[in-house]
């Protein structure tokens, strides 16, 4: 049992799309230093947890709580401020701006331009080769790590991925996990969600499996594998 008190908390959480209930009631729990692999099917609701827990949906019922505290109705911003930062399904880079810019786009809550670039071109360095390109123009890993770079450039204490791997080759995704788990062994906290569990299994603490709305099994990979059938497994 772990008794340090969760980064990151959803307590019989719900929430909806207009008169459309979607989570009902689903319960997760982020502790410090940890990945947690959001795992299921499509449909399943793992994007509307990201969402939720991202300020980006309000809950209709339940807690979120950010180190204990309950946070019901903040704001992307409140979020941000608070050390949540987020990488929507689709990345949520800009292409028609070019790299640099998009850097410069994510400096709103402080961080200096100078300072994102130089972290982002140390990690990546073809993204300091192709500073001057749309991003746009760069492949999907290549965007991808634009977006880790700009999420980074918060300083976040929490990172919630959302299909992390979506449309990129395989050697790529391992790379990606491979940067996230460097991340995380330099303190950062992941809550990361994803239809197919075998890329993210290998570097996840917790992994919790989402249906119609719930998590339905949550547990340590190994303990959990039954519920994680090959269905959910997948490629
Ligand atoms: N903007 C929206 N408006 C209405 N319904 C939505 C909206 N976004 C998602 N839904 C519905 O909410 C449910 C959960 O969707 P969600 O995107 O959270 O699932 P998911 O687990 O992320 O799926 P996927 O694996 O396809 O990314 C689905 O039934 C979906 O159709
Ligand atoms: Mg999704």
């Amino acid at each position: 049992m772990n008794e340090q008190v969760p980064l990151l908390e959803l307590a019989g959480a719900r929430a909806a799309y207009g008169p459309i209930q979607v989570l009902h009631g689903v319960d997760l729990k982020v502790h410090p230093g940890s990945v947690v692999a959001l795992l299921g099917p499509n449909g399943g609701g793992k994007s509307t947890t990201m969402k939720v827990c991202a300020g980006l949906l309000p809950l209709t019922g339940g807690e979120l709580r950010l180190a204990g505290r309950r946070v019901n109705g903040m704001t992307a911003q409140d979020a941000a401020r608070l050390g949540v930062c987020s990488i929507p399904e689709g990345r949520g880079v800009f292409p028609n701006l070019t790299v640099r810019e998009n850097l410069w786009a994510a400096t709103g809550t402080g961080a200096r331009l100078a300072d994102l670039e130089e972290a982002a071109y140390s990690r990546f360095p073809i993204l300091g080769e192709r500073r001057h390109q749309l991003a746009g123009s760069l492949s999907g890993g290549q965007q991808q790590m634009l977006a880790l770079s700009r999420a980074l450039g918060t300083d976040p204490a929490i990172l919630l991925l959302d299909e992390l791997s979506m449309g990129l080759a395989p050697m790529i995704v391992t790379q990606m996990y491979d940067t996230v788990a460097q991340l995380v062994a330099e303190g950062l906290s992941v809550l990361v969600a994803e239809q197919f569990a075998r890329v993210v299994l290998p570097i996840a603490d917790t992994a919790a499996l989402m249906l119609h709305g719930r998590v339905v099994a949550s547990g340590r990979p190994g303990d959990i594998e039954d519920q994680l059938s090959s269905s959910y497994l997948g490629g």
